[in-house]
């Protein structure tokens, strides 16, 4: 329905950062902003028509320059960790910016969620959408090739907010880019996100080493407590006796989708938060999502909008994207990507009431 912007903060350095809004018809609204292509809030209704934002965030830009936790924010280039921050890649070894134990995480020193993007266009129509760009030079953290993002947020008249990412590399690269939206149905100022009912298409997860590096194993879900494939509370089995969730302190693990990649997007997830009865369904045509339950939300330098504190599991991203640390396993997804090809993905977070 309309889309507009206005200056959100300015950089130490004296650049600016926009915030546009887009609201359709039924009156949801997001806020996203140009750096790292931040989603700030979104209001969606509930059963009796309240709006509220399901959003974790930051009131200000120097929370998200100096905050952790990658709030609302596009990752790149390569999404979760990379073991030790090495790969070889055509014969060649790359070395990392270790930023996370002993390992490289979400593009490393400054990865996409620390770059202001180019608005290359808007549409100011029933699906208002924005097109963000960032064109990463060759060599930036340590990854080969000139590569070319163009991400695009489009508010669908079915309440959905679908997001589209293109890219293309002038030299063989490896990528992997995916958003970092933490949710909580009931409104971010709410507390827990345990109560949240998950459903997953997916029938093996990645279990990890202690630095959260996937060991190798592609494990059944099947009597494990990572079974989302019938909906049942995230909190259900949480504090179950378990080795993969004590090292992760709750879920932080790569879960793969029936049959892989898809051509299209299809429904992979749900979220459901039956007190408000707002509900989440997760489009994707991504092979897999990285469900992390909040389990780092501790910093207090940073509260989040309104003052809130932070608080562990009080959110739940669903990263879809390809397996983590995938270019040091023969046996995992493809995250490679050659001059030529188009890399081309679509999540989209479509809101209902049940
Ligand atoms: C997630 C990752 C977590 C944590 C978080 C950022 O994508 O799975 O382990 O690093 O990002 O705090």
């Amino acid at each position: 329905m309309s889309i507009s912007h206005k200056l959100f903060g300015t950089l130490p350095d004296g650049r600016g950062v926009d915030v546009y809004t887009l609201r359709n018809a039924s009156g949801v609204k997001v806020r996203i902003l140009t750096y790292g292509g931040a989603i700030q809030q979104l209001y969606i209704p509930d059963r009796k028509g309240c709006f509220c934002d399901v959003l974790g965030g930051y009131d200000c830009l120097d929370s998200y320059v100096r905050g952790d936790g990658y709030q609302g924010a596009l990752i790149g280039r390569v999404g979760n960790r990379i073991a030790k921050g090495t790969f070889t890649l055509d014969g060649k070894e790359y070395r990392m910016f270790i930023n996370n134990g002993p390992n490289h995480l979400h593009g490393g020193e400054f990865g996409f969620n620390a770059k202001i993007f180019d608005v290359v266009a808007t549409e100011d129509t029933d699906t208002p959408s924005l097109s963000l760009r960032y064109v990463s030079p060759d060599g930036e953290e340590q990854y080969p090739g000139t590569l070319t993002v163009t991400v695009t947020y489009t508010l669908t008249a079915e309440n959905g907010l679908r997001i589209r990412y293109v890219a293309t590399t002038d030299k063989k690269t490896i990528l992997n880019l995916t958003n970092h939206s933490y949710f909580n149905l009931a409104g971010y100022a709410t507390g827990s996100v345990l109560d949240h009912e998950l459903y997953l298409d997916a029938d093996t997860y990645l279990p990890t080493d202690t630095s959260l590096i996937p060991t190798g194993e592609l494990r059944p879900v099947a009597n494990t407590p990572f079974d989302f494939t019938v909906a049942k509370p995230i909190g259900q089995d949480i504090e179950a006796d378990n080795a993969d969730l004590t090292i992760a302190g709750g879920y932080d693990h790569c879960f793969n989708f029936r049959g892989g990649a898809s051509h299209e997007p299809v429904l992979r997830a749900t979220l459901y938060h039956r007190e408000s009865g707002r509900k989440m369904d997760v489009y994707t045509n991504q092979p897999c999502v990285q469900v992390y339950t909040g389990n780092f939300l501790t910093n207090e330098e940073f509260p989040f909008k309104g003052n809130f504190a932070q608080r562990p599991r009080s959110f739940v991203c669903l990263e879809t994207q390809h397996m983590p640390d995938s270019i040091n396993h023969e046996n995992f997804t493809d995250c490679t990507l050659s001059p030529g090809e188009v890399y081309d993905y679509t999540t989209e977070y479509r809101f209902s009431v049940e």
